[in-house]
């Protein structure tokens, strides 16, 4: 099979994040993002994100926003014929990584209560819930936070000086 490669997102990805995204997330809850939404998004300082791909071919793609030493999912998601090959996990442990070699020590995101595959991931992946946003996506469907520490050393650790 394949080897994923994982792919730095840049500002000319903005078309193909778009039909991705129009690809991957379907849900009730899921809202909607155009090229511009993400050129909005990735313009934000600490905004990063990856695109994997098996052969040339587009597969995924997920996106972050590190303020300090937190850093926040904003997006994840594999096109459906994808799933269920260790895309997603590849794809997060690699942001994760990223956001943490710049300093992050607590990763957050929100996930709507009824997705239970994407919540199957996080918590394998160690999140666990710190919360809960009533109603907060389309349907309506509430937000469960979630929250993982990261093995950062501290910004100001002396012993780094
Ligand atoms: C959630 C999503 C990103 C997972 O992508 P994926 O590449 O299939 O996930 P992985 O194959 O890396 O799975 C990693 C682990 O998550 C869990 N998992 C993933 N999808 C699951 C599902 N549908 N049901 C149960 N567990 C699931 C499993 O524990 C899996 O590990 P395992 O296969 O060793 O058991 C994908 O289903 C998706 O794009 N969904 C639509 C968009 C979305 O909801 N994104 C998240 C909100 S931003």
């Amino acid at each position: 099979m394949t080897a994923p490669v994982l792919q730095p997102i840049g500002p000319f990805d903005v078309d193909l994040l778009a039909e991705l995204h129009r690809r991957c997330f379907t849900a009730i809850w899921d809202r909607p993002w155009n090229a511009k939404s993400f050129a909005d998004v990735l313009a934000m300082p600490g905004a990063a994100g990856e695109i994997v791909r098996l052969g040339t071919e587009p597969m995924g793609f997920g996106i972050t926003l590190q303020t300090f030493d937190e850093v926040e999912l904003l997006l994840i998601g594999i096109l459906p014929e994808a799933r269920g090959r260790g895309l997603a996990q590849l794809l997060l442990g690699n942001l994760l990584s990223g956001a943490t070699a710049c300093g992050a020590r607590r990763a957050l995101l929100e996930v709507a209560e009824a997705n239970a595959g994407a919540i199957a991931c996080y918590t394998k992946l160690g999140f666990t819930s710190c919360g809960r946003r009533k109603q907060y996506y389309p349907g309506p469907t509430d937000a469960v936070l979630f929250e993982k520490a990261l093995n950062s050393p501290r910004i100001d650790d002396k012993s780094r000086q």
